[in-house]
Formats: structure tokens, C-alpha cells, sequence
């Protein structure tokens, strides 16, 4: 996700133009703020009002606003961005870009950014190979502008060659990967649990718990985020996921987490088991649902069976599991014999006697139990910053 990056866009008079609008709509799905600055030559192949439209902002093209006659402020706009990326880039503009020709609001933008500044060449094969384009893009190269080059292919002249300005959805994968600090999740599987179990009494009845399944999906998201791939096997639960390359399935039960467990953490490198597995179920439920004939009414529960401990059991030399666990009393104690029986090379532990920790609140106040007996106490803090503790730790295993 690219939440709270600041995009400045420049398009220019290129064919390429329409592939702008594609670009920014992949940006603002990463979660992007984007502000478009157009030429006034790119005007000609698209509409100010799309790209304002799809940006979510107000397109800047002239020194002064046309409508309220202000001065349209190209240093506040440089000094902005966190990157300022022109996408198309034509011939015209890019000789601009090395002369400092300041005659309109996109280069005068270009010369106050204080940002890393990208541009998206497209033109025809012989205008790319010309030497006056190839000894600017050297010059802009040197000067620190990163050139995504463009790509082959049949050119908007019937020409076959270099000059198609790159896919919109590639130049975005770029950004976002520009943004996202290289991490050692970066293609590796990743299996969360999360959620409650419901466990049937009859068919409209259950034992369940409070859990939100808040955890669940910011770990799956915070994963996401890292380039892992994220399974999330995810109990009843309101909360959403953002990154949609997540796969989720959902399951009520304890038994119905378990068989997606068992299918996937064979070929999961991380396991992260967060969620609030009902410890007993009915263990007769109803078929019909149950009339209140009785004064009293006794369930017969059994043991549901322990997943954490199932994919401990399981796990090979270099799959890394983290469990979670909740305490109330002899936290440490507790929690050591969880880290142990459950065979885990992390555990998180909350202790419910601390203020602004555990179910309701936005905080949490952990810490983890690591092989050796190495213990690590967190200040509370907010819940998606101990997420980034925990995967920050289990970095450190893969590193
Ligand atoms: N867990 C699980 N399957 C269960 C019960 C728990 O996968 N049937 C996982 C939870 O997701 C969590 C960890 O085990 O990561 C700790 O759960 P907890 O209920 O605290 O531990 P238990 O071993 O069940 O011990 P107790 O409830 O007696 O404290």
C-alpha cells in the first residue's frame, strides 16, 4: 500500500495520455494521494476532468488558476510530493527537463521538487533513438532521474519498435516497491489464523467469543504489505482486508480451521496463529433447534483440538510458528510452557492485567517469549505498531 504517499503526476502531449488515467487509478487503489499537473498539449488527448476525476484533485495546468484567478503555487506543489513521476514524458518535455525551460507549470514544478523525480518516456522508435533523446535521458540519468524505459512494441505511428511508454499497473508496482523497504517476508508464505470459532449448540446457536478478528487482518495486511503471501484462515469477523491479494478462508469452526490449517501449512514458511479458538464444542449439536421445554439445560462440551499445537508438531527446520496466549496469572510461567508444549519459535503474550490490553481496546501491551528463554517487554502501544513488532521478529529469523 502507498497510505499517505504524495504523488505528483505530470502528463504530457503524448498518445500514452490515456494510459495516465490507468496509472492513477492503480495509485489511488495502493492508497496514494495523487495530484495531477497537465501540459497543455496533453489536454488535446485527455481530458483535464478525467484525470481530476479519477485523482480525486483538482488538475493544475497553468500558471494561474483559470476560474479563480490565483496563482497556482508550483513550489508548495514541488515541495509536496514524495515523488514526482511524468507519465507519459514526451520528446519536448524531456529536452525541457534538461534545459530548465521553465515555460509552463509542469517544468516549474520539476525545478522546485525537492523529491525523486521519475519519468515514463513514450515516443516513436526514431524520436527515441535520436541522439538529442538519448543524450538527455544520459544527462537526467547522472542528475539522479530514474528512466523507466519504455517498451516495445507497435507504436501509435504503425512503427514496431522502442517507444511505448510502460503499463500503468507496472509503473505503480514500481512506486509501491520504491516505497516498501525491502523485506525478508518478501515472497514467502505466510499462514494466519484469526477470528473466533462459533461452535454449533443447534442450528441457530453457538459458543463463541468476543474476539473481533482485528489482529487476524491487520497481521494478514501488515504481511501483504511486506510482499508475503498471505493465507488468512479467519473465524466469523467484521473487520476487512485491504491488500486483495490476500487469500482468505473463512471458516465458523475450530475443526473447519483445522482442515484449512492442515492443507496449507506444509507449504507455509510463517505460521502466525492469532485466533480465539473456542477450547471446547458441543458436542452432540442439535439438529433442530432447541425449545425451551426444561428448567435446565446441560451441554455436553469436548476438547476441541488445539491447531497451534498440531502445526507445532508438524513444523519442519525451517518453518517459523508464533503463537499467541492470554493470561491472567503466573504470566511468564504460563506462557513458557505454551512456548514449549506448543513447540513455537514465538510467542506473544498479553497479560489482561494491564491497563489498555486485550479485547476493546485499540492498544496493546505485549511480550515475547523467544527461544533460550529470551524474554522482550513492549510498551503498550497501538495494535498495527505491535504487528509491525511481530513481523519485525520474525525477520529477524530470516535474515
Ligand atoms: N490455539 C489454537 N487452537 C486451539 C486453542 C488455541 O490454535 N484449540 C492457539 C491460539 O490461536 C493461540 C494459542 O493457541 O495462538 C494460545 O491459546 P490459549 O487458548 O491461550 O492456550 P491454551 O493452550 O489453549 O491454554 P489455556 O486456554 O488453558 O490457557
Amino acid at each position: 500500500m502507498l497510505s499517505g504517499k504524495k504523488i505528483v503526476l505530470g502528463v504530457t502531449g503524448s498518445i500514452a495520455a490515456y494510459k495516465s488515467a490507468y496509472l492513477i487509478r492503480a495509485l489511488i487503489k495502493l492508497e496514494a494521494e495523487v495530484k495531477v499537473i497537465m501540459t497543455s498539449a496533453s489536454c488535446d488527448f485527455i481530458a483535464p476532468l478525467t484525470l481530476a476525476t479519477l485523482s480525486k484533485n483538482p488538475v493544475a495546468i497553468d500558471f494561474i488558476k483559470n476560474d479563480e484567478g490565483e496563482w497556482e503555487n508550483h513550489v508548495e506543489l514541488g515541495l509536496w510530493a514524495d515523488l514526482m513521476i511524468i507519465a507519459p514524458c514526451s520528446a519536448n518535455t524531456l529536452s525541457k527537463l534538461t534545459s530548465g525551460n521553465c515555460d509552463n507549470l509542469l517544468i516549474a514544478t520539476y525545478l522546485s521538487a525537492r523529491c525523486p523525480v521519475w519519468i515514463a518516456p513514450a515516443m516513436d522508435l526514431d524520436m527515441f533513438t535520436h541522439f538529442s533523446t538519448t543524450s538527455n535521458l544520459n544527462l537526467l540519468k547522472q542528475k539522479g532521474v530514474r528512466v523507466i524505459e519504455p517498451t516495445s512494441g507497435e507504436l501509435a505511428s504503425g512503427l514496431e519498435g522502442k517507444g511505448r511508454m510502460e503499463e500503468p499497473e507496472e509503473i505503480a508496482t514500481l512506486i509501491h516497491d520504491f516505497f516498501t523497504p525491502k523485506s525478508n517476508l518478501r515472497n514467502k508464505t505466510v499462514l494466519i489464523t484469526g477470528g473466533p470459532t462459533y461452535e454449533p449448540i443447534d442450528p441457530v446457536r453457538f459458543i463463541g467469543n468476543n474476539s473481533s478478528g482485528k489482529t487476524g487482518v491487520l497481521l494478514a495486511d501488515a504481511c501483504a504489505e511486506r510482499g508475503a503471501n498471505v493465507i488468512l484462515v479467519t473465524g466469523p469477523t467484521k473487520q476487512v482486508v485491504k491488500n486483495d491479494s490476500i487469500s482468505i478462508i473463512s471458516i465458523r469452526t475450530a475443526e473447519e480451521m483445522l482442515t484449512a490449517v492442515q492443507k496449507h501449512w506444509g507449504n507455509s514458511d510463517v505460521g502466525i496463529f492469532s485466533a480465539a479458538v473456542s477450547d471446547y464444542r458441543p458436542e452432540h449439536p442439535a439438529d433442530q433447534k432447541i425449545k425451551k421445554k426444561t428448567d435446565h439445560l446441560s451441554l455436553n462440551l469436548i476438547k476441541n483440538p488445539d491447531i497451534l499445537s498440531w502445526a507445532g508438531n508438524q513444523k519442519k527446520e525451517n518453518q517459523f510458528l508464533t503463537g499467541f496466549a492470554l493470561e491472567t496469572n503466573n504470566e511468564i510461567e504460563n506462557a513458557r510452557g505454551k512456548f514449549i508444549r506448543k513447540n513455537l519459535d514465538l510467542l506473544v503474550l498479553n497479560s489482561l492485567r494491564d491497563e489498555g490490553a486485550g479485547f476493546g481496546y485499540d492498544t496493546n501491551k505485549v511480550s515475547f517469549l523467544l527461544h533460550d528463554n529470551k524474554i522482550i517487554n513492549f510498551e503498550l502501544k497501538d495494535k498495527r505498531q505491535v504487528v509491525e513488532d511481530i513481523l519485525d521478529q520474525i525477520e529477524e529469523y530470516f535474515k
